[in-house]
């Protein structure tokens, strides 16, 4: 089977920490997206991704062939409660970045990645 998304979870000083984020069933983030994605997408978890005030962050990588025309990763922020999980569930089973307009409540979640 083809890969497609790859859906990196920051999980590491601020990402997935329940003293900074009590009230966020963190695991259940990850298992969530691993039980509606894979196997066609890839879920993995990563250290600290350097936006930590915008924890928890996600990082929505596009499939192979999109990414050959251009399409670039998209980084999320603040996802910390189930309607943007749901919405960037929705949004990546419907093809992510280069294959499916982001969904304009998507969009509020938006931030840029650091700079290097
Ligand atoms: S721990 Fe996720 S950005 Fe720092």
């Amino acid at each position: 089977m083809a890969q497609r998304c790859t859906v990196t979870v920051c999980r590491d000083c601020c990402c997935g920490s329940r003293t900074k984020h009590p009230a966020v069933d963190h695991d259940a983030q990850i298992d969530r997206l691993r039980a509606e994605l894979e196997p066609e997408h890839r879920i993995r978890t990563s250290l600290c991704l350097d936006v930590c005030s915008q924890s928890n962050a996600i990082v929505v990588q596009p499939a192979p062939e999109a990414r050959r025309r251009g399409a670039r990763p998209v980084w999320f922020g603040l996802v910390l409660d189930d309607t943007v999980l749901d919405d960037l569930i929705t949004w990546v089973r419907d093809g992510g970045p280069g294959n499916a307009d982001l969904p304009a409540v998507l969009e509020l979640s938006v931030i840029s990645p650091p700079t290097v």
